[in-house]
């Protein structure tokens, strides 16, 4: 594994204070979900993965081997054997070993993430396990164009999670469209997309009662006084999730509980009572709108699988360019 090449190509200079300051300046204030993702941040996400409510974690994960052994077979027709996986988000890489058990004959595989600490110690695991695997972490905003070293490999994107629905539709077109020009012609993806679904079994995946997803949303909250000295008292706000029907998408607020001011770097915020800091979407798709988007960002949609009730989907894209 290329340790050093990880901490090469990360992000330097102080984006994470200019972003903020501009969110909070503006009205409605808001903050860029990326930051939620310190090691801190990336283990409360793995906590909610293990939530039964949250079910887009566990249904994508089941709804997986059938996946990679329906696409093993195409792969196999098509006599393609030199592959590299490149997962987007690359998280915890608890659902990448899935495939890698499919697809064989996998021997490259770069993981892409912007929590560095907990890239790495993800990529250390998945080493111990797949002894012959040549793994690439790369430390890396993924809403941002990336060029991999040229390879005569086919590059399979992987972008599970349903972390595209965090991109407004414009965002995920501009991702899509990067993704291509990252992977090359001939490239194909397998992206995990939540569906629309009843309002209740929503509210219960981002409002859990262990409080897990409240500390997950406030830890934005925790990195800005931490890194960027900021004195946010954190009892002052409260996690606040809902189903936005008219735009399709859960939204994830800070909101504050009392009249207050926060400084951050010499500058100082007014926050009124029940205003509200929006953190993040979830954007939950209909199969017919994702492929769609997916056509308009130059990829079409070779098979779609739904896990049962259509709580989840997992698509095969082949990239064709626009
Ligand atoms: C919703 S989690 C999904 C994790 C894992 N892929 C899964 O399916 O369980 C999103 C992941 O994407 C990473 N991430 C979020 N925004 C990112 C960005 N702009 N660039 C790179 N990684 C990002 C986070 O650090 C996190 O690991």
């Amino acid at each position: 594994m290329n340790e050093a090449q990880a901490l090469a190509i990360k992000p330097t200079g102080n984006e994470f204070l200019d972003d903020v300051l501009e969110g909070l300046r503006a009205a409605p204030k808001s903050l860029p979900p990326k930051y939620f993702y310190d090691s801190v941040g990336s283990q409360y996400f793995d906590e909610i993965c293990n939530l039964t409510d949250y079910y887009p974690y566990h249904t994508e994960l089941e709804l997986l081997p059938q996946v990679g052994h329906e696409i093993a077979q195409r792969f196999h027709a098509r006599g393609l054997q030199n592959l590299e996986i490149v997962e987007f988000g690359a998280g915890s890489l608890r659902k990448v070993g899935i495939l890698l058990r499919a697809l064989r004959t996998v021997r490259h595989f770069t993981a892409i993430d912007i929590s560095q600490e907990h890239l790495i110690e993800a990529c250390r695991t998945l080493e111990s396990q797949y002894r012959e695997l040549t793994i690439h972490p790369c430390v890396h905003d993924f809403t941002k164009p990336l060029k991999l070293s040229p390879s005569d490999r086919t590059r399979v994107g992987f972008f599970p999670g349903s972390t595209i629905g965090n991109l407004d539709r414009d965002q995920a077109r501009t991702f899509l469209r990067n993704a291509g020009k990252t992977l090359g012609s001939a490239s194909y993806m397998i992206i995990g997309v939540d569906t629309q679904k009843p309002e209740p079994i929503l509210h219960r995946a981002y409002n859990d009662g262990k409080g897990v997803t409240a500390r997950f949303n406030k830890n934005m909250l925790v990195r800005i006084n931490r890194e960027l000295g900021g004195d946010f008292t954190l009892e002052n706000f409260a996690h606040h999730a809902f189903y936005n029907s008219e735009l399709g998408r859960i939204e994830m607020h800070l909101r504050s509980l009392k009249e207050q001011a926060v400084n951050i770097d010499g500058e100082r915020f007014h926050f009124g009572r029940g205003e509200s800091i929006h953190t993040e979407n979830s954007y939950k798709y209909r199969p017919v709108d994702f492929t769609q988007l997916a056509k308009e960002a130059g990829w079409s949609t070779e098979r779609l699988w739904l896990a049962p009730e259509d709580l989840f989907s997992i698509s095969l894209l082949k990239y064709c360019g626009e």
